[in-house]
């Protein structure tokens, strides 16, 4: 071929380089987590992530009004209650921290804000495991009908869309026939589908007070290791239900992101995690990276293995970048 063929010629100027870009990120792809705790005045610093913190009540308001400002189009809320209990239920009370917080997202901000309430029992429960508990195990089917009342209780105070991050087994078909019975056809499911038990929640878990108090979480999340696996439980939870569906983390399984899109063809999700922003913040701040340039690299990069949506600490950062 050479010298005829010559791939250079399209790398040749700012504009024939911006005409022929195979990926652009835009402000619709990005979701924002923020952590709402209960009983607390103000916002508290979490440590290991910078710039994120845990919000108050008081503090939900103001919030969603610069995330609709910046252009981001959804948050996902994650609940840090006032006290934890065994059966974790502070999860599904009617009256709890996330049915508060999406009450006073939804009075200041209406529709102009996509709300995605996280469905977990680990923030809520004193053991901090994903599910009910029986000595050492977490029990799979007693925990299904109170993850259903968690979504159920999130839909009434006027969730968008519920997602499911327990990795028990058929949580999202028993929670979209609870959704149903109820009368929320409409309301969408994103599950985290393949979720690991992943080394890169670290600082997640400071953030919402939720390390497991004995054992781990590899009893339900799955092996890093397992790749078929992953297809197996993404393809039971559209079975399921699901409507979008989730990888989690982003970076480390950028494969799965792309053979999950190839295979089903649904919307589909990633989850760049708590660690993976800790460790962008950390080497930024010794100058050891660019972060702007380096953030936006591992945005495209999750766009291009095949996710359609981001959730994303860096969200703020990205939108304002994009203008
Ligand atoms: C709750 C949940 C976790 C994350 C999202 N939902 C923690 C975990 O499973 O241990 C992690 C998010 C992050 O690390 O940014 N189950």
């Amino acid at each position: 071929m050479f010298p005829k063929k010559r791939m250079r010629r399209l790398r040749r100027t700012e504009k024939i380089r911006a005409m022929l870009k195979e990926t652009t990120i835009s402000k619709n792809d990005l979701i924002y987590p923020i952590f709402v705790e209960e009983g607390i005045e103000g916002r508290r610093a979490i440590e290991a992530m910078p710039n994120q913190y845990r919000l108050a009540l008081g503090e939900v308001r103001d919030e969603a009004r610069e995330i609709v400002s910046l252009g981001i189009l959804a948050v996902i809320l994650f609940g840090i209650p006032q006290k934890k209990d065994a059966a974790g239920s502070q999860a599904y009370a009617k009256d709890g921290v996330i049915p508060r917080a999406i009450g006073e997202i939804k009075d200041e901000v209406g529709d102009d804000l996509v709300v995605i309430t996280d469905v977990c029992m680990c923030e809520y429960t004193d053991h901090g495991h994903c599910g009910v508990v029986e000595g050492e195990k977490v029990l799979n089917d007693p925990t299904l009908k109170l993850l259903a009342r968690e979504a159920l209780s999130h839909a009434s105070a006027g969730a968008d869309i519920v997602a499911p991050s327990d990795m028990m087994d058929g949580r999202v078909g028993t929670i979209r026939e609870t959704l149903d019975k109820e009368g929320f056809e409409d309301m969408i499911i994103m599950s985290y589908a393949a979720k690991y038990a992943s080394s890169f929640y670290g600082p997640f878990r400071d953030a919402a007070d939720s390390v497991p108090s004995f054992g781990d979480r590899r009893g339900y999340q799955m092996d890093p290791a397992n790749a078929n696996e992953a297809m197996q439980e993404v393809y039971l939870d559209i079975e399921e239900g699901a409507d979008i569906v989730m990888v989690k983390p982003a970076l480390s399984y950028l494969d799965l992101i792309y053979r999950v899109k190839q295979e089903f063809a649904m919307p589909t999700a990633a989850y760049n995690v708590s660690g993976e922003y800790a460790m962008v913040k950390a080497a930024a701040k010794k100058g050891y990276v660019d972060e702007e340039r380096i953030v936006m690299e591992i945005m495209t990069s999750i766009k291009r293995a095949g996710a359609d949506l981001i959730l994303t600490y860096h969200a703020k950062d990205v939108a304002r970048w994009l203008g």
